[in-house]
């Protein structure tokens, strides 16, 4: 049996199931000198991964189902700040017995020392600037927090900073959940290689987009935005919901790259 019959309440299938496909499993290009890096969201049909009030339940059981998979074949999980300070996520492994890293990306350090995310229960690591607050930095660092430090002033150099997982904590496929902000300073610089998406029937008008300029620029036009080639469709299995799959064009993983393999041949 499967992975799937790990929780018969949540992770039952209807026999019209169809598996979706795995991380491409060496989708970088020889030389590329950081992990390869797969963004997971589940957005509004207008593109909001949360509303105005910072509502964000937008998973049927079936996306949860792929959201653990997915963390099931990762060597790390990414979140930015605000979905920490929003969510206090765990980003437990759910289905098959392992470890990742839960990478938190926070400049400013404005997540508590206490969130859930650096709990003991699995190693966690902490990206932050060089000019990050040091009290609250050894606050977090007396937690067991790993601490990796790329730029300063604000700004993050997420290019260094997924280097630094790759040599110094062999990670060699990163799952960002999210938020909005972090996806966009990825995708600016070229380091999404794979973008799954879930769009669920859903409006909301306002909020947080899946992908979001805090300063309001954005990509403005087509050629300006990244390079999305569609690889992979799914009507899920709530019968409500559509999940995609997209090869990103970035700095290693060119968008012509061979499909992904079907996950449940992985997990099996
Ligand atoms: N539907 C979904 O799938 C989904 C998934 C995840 C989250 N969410 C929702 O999304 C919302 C959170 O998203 P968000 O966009 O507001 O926050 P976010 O992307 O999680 O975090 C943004 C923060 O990350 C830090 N950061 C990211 N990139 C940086 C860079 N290059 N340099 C410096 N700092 C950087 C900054 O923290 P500092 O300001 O501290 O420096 C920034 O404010 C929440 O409401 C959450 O519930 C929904």
């Amino acid at each position: 049996m499967g992975v799937f019959s790990a929780s018969p309440a949540i992770f039952h299938h209807p026999p019209s199931f169809t598996p979706t496909p795995a991380p491409h499993p060496e989708g970088l290009m020889a030389g590329c000198e950081r992990p390869f890096v797969l963004h997971f969201s589940t957005m509004t049909v207008d593109g909001r991964i949360a509303s105005s009030t910072r509502y964000s339940m937008l998973s049927c059981r079936f996306d949860l189902e792929r959201l653990y998979a997915l963390r099931s074949h990762v060597d790390a999980v990414m979140v930015g700040a605000g979905t920490v300070l929003a969510d206090n996520p765990r980003l437990a492994r759910r289905l098959k017995p392992g470890r990742h890293y839960r990478v938190v990306v926070d400049c400013r350090l404005r997540v508590p020392p206490d969130a859930r995310v650096f709990d003991d229960s699995m190693p966690s690591i902490l990206v932050t600037c060089r000019d990050a607050p040091r009290e609250r930095l050894s606050e977090i660092a007396g937690r067991g927090v790993e601490i990796i430090e790329a730029g300063e002033a604000g700004r993050i150099e997420l290019r260094e900073a997924l280097r630094t997982l790759l040599e110094s904590y062999g990670v060699r496929r990163v799952l960002v959940e999210g938020g909005g902000v972090l996806a966009y300073s990825l995708y600016r610089e070229r380091l999404v290689d794979e973008l799954r998406v879930t769009v669920a029937p859903v409006l909301f008008a306002a909020g947080r987009s899946i992908v979001d300029d805090p300063e309001g620029r954005g990509f403005p036009d087509w050629g300006s935005s990244p390079r999305l080639q569609l690889v992979y469709t799914e009507t899920c299995p709530c019968g409500n919901c559509v999940h995609m799959v997209y090869r990103v064009d970035s700095d290693c993983c060119p968008a012509a790259s061979p499909p992904p393999r079907p996950l449940r041949e992985l997990l099996e």
